[in-house]
């Protein structure tokens, strides 16, 4: 089986030093989102737009790429894409139960500014965790106080919030321009770089369920821009599924946006055919890098952090042992 190759640079991903012109067969990548999370500090604002003409100039010509997103400024970093050169072909929703609304009580709100005290009403154990009990929950539950506003105006309000619960994140698809004068045959026989691995990536047809039309793949549907964290029993689970991590799932790996290998590995199939390059310019922890070469595919990724890219080294390594 032939060695597939990574490369993780600890340095600032603009300008892609080190990575040659039209190298690079599919960008699949997690950059910050701009919203702070958990007030990161490298989460603070978008990328440098300028990181996003870097990544053309290394990508072949039709090479797709990737690229993770937040809801509230999604529309901001497509327009960089596209103000870059890129071609915005789909955006992928990754859907999730268990978002957690950032949201408040409006009506105890209202008691506070009116000066009137709280009623409380209860206690409730909070965990910050997944499922409750189950294996992936904190082990250190806290008892809190339950509260009922007491005004009458804060009564109204009562239970009114600023948001709704978050159940997806979205993956921005982008590809790269075919050379000019190419169709799409031409440019896969000159770079191999244009067309989606969707023979690799087909989401297999459940035990007992009847075939899809006249002539079904023997290997199941063609993936769909819908990806899910766990089936649902609603009739409506032909995606893919992939659980969400916890985080420090490795005792090693402290991340705080860790990605699932599985959901990073058919993002990787989707992208790529064996033996091609990926590239993840903001690689975190690696995870990137780890679905590409779980696939026969070689990495090459940027790690601003020398903490995150010392733990991306260190997964990388634990791929390519025997
Ligand atoms: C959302 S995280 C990626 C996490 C990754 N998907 C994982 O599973 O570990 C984004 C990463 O980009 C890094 N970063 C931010 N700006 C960067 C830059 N200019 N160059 C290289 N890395 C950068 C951050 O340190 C952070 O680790």
């Amino acid at each position: 089986m032939p060695t597939n190759t990574y490369k993780i640079f600890n340095k600032d991903c603009v300008g892609l030093s080190g990575v040659a012109p039209q190298s690079i067969d599919a960008l699949v990548t997690d950059p910050p989102y701009g919203i702070g999370f958990q007030a990161h500090e490298w989460d603070k604002s978008l990328p440098n737009k300028q990181i996003w003409s870097d990544c053309l100039r290394v990508m072949k010509p039709g090479a797709f790429g990737l690229v993770f997103s937040a809801v509230r400024l999604m529309h901001r970093l497509m327009v960089d894409l596209e103000d870059n050169g890129f071609i915005i072909k789909d955006v992928l929703f990754w859907v999730y139960l268990n978002g957690m609304p950032k949201s408040r009580n409006v009506g105890l709100n209202i008691d506070k500014k009116l000066g009137v005290d709280s009623k409380i009403v209860g206690k409730y154990t909070y965990m910050q965790g997944y499922k409750k009990g189950g294996a992936d929950s904190y082990t250190n539950p806290q008892q809190k106080n339950k509260y009922k506003p007491s005004s009458s105006l804060g009564k109204k309000y009562d239970g009114a919030g600023l948001g709704i619960k978050p159940a997806y994140e979205p993956i921005i698809l982008i590809q790269k321009p075919l050379e000019k004068g190419l169709n799409v045959a031409e440019n896969v026989i000159k770079h191999g770089t244009g067309a989606l691995n969707l023979e690799e990536t087909r989401i297999p047809f459940e035990d007992g369920e009847g075939e899809v039309g006249h002539n079904p793949h023997p290997k199941g549907r063609v993936a769909a821009n819908i990806i899910r964290t766990e089936t649902m029993d609603d009739g409506y689970d032909k995606f893919f599924t992939v659980p969400k991590v916890r985080q420090h799932a490795d005792d090693y790996n402290i991340h705080p946006t860790l990605k699932p290998v599985s959901l990073m590995q058919h993002l990787v199939k989707l992208l790529t055919f064996e033996q091609q390059t990926v590239l993840d310019p903001f690689a975190g922890s690696g995870s990137t890098g780890v679905a590409a070469l779980n696939l026969q595919r070689n990495f090459t990724g940027f790690e601003l952090s020398p903490d995150y890219a010392k733990i991306a080294q260190k997964r990388l390594k634990a791929v390519q042992l025997p």
